[in-house]
């Protein structure tokens, strides 16, 4: 008798166990991934973010720019923006967190807006690279301007250029 009750509860432990265990390996969808559409809805998005420096200025294409467009403008949404100091330029040493988006508003001269180039921190997103950076690129109206599926392969060299912060190069182009 003592015997069917230690294995009636030990079943019952078994079987608690297992239910807990397949709670936590449901397989995971990719509801989430991002994709040309959301990238472009994201870019578009202007509330809560931070310009870099504080600023909303157009900045002119310099020496060390690799964007064609004459004009563009770097903002971080409040995830990304914990790592910008007091000026509002990026820390020394930044790793941006998950979740960070950064957008990259590429002008004409005529200050109209010609294409987004964004950088979002999503680690588990089958478009990532190793450092868990998406890399979108978009033209004003919402097309693919560079593939997605490249995971960044065409951004990645060029940001890694002496001085890049987390691949990012607002610091480099513009101290
Ligand atoms: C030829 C070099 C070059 C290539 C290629 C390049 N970039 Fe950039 N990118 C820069 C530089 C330099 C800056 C800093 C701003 C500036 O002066 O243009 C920058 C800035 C950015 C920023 C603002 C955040 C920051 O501080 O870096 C984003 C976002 C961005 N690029 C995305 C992209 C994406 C996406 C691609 C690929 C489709 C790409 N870039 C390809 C050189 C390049």
């Amino acid at each position: 008798m003592k015997k069917q009750i230690a294995l009636s509860i030990a079943l019952i432990v078994f079987v608690s166990l297992l239910n807990a265990c397949q709670m936590n390996t449901t397989t995971p969808t990719n509801t989430d991934a991002l994709t040309i559409p959301k990238i472009f809805e994201i870019a578009k998005q202007t509330s809560g973010y931070t310009w870099y420096k504080k600023s909303d200025a157009y900045l002119p294409k310099n020496g060390v720019s690799g964007h064609i467009e004459v004009f563009q403008r770097t903002r971080y949404d409040a995830t990304a923006a914990t790592q910008l100091d007091a000026n509002g330029k990026v820390k020394a040493g930044a790793v941006f967190p998950e979740g960070s988006t950064i957008v990259k508003e590429l002008v004409n001269s005529d200050r109209s807006i010609s294409g987004y180039a964004l950088m979002l921190k999503r680690k588990a997103d089958p478009s990532a690279d190793a450092d868990g950076w998406v890399w979108g690129y978009v033209t004003a109206a919402g097309a693919e301007r560079h593939p997605l599926s490249s995971k960044g392969n065409g951004c990645i060299a060029c940001h890694s250029i002496s001085g890049h912060i987390d691949r990012t190069l607002m610091n480099v182009s513009n101290p």
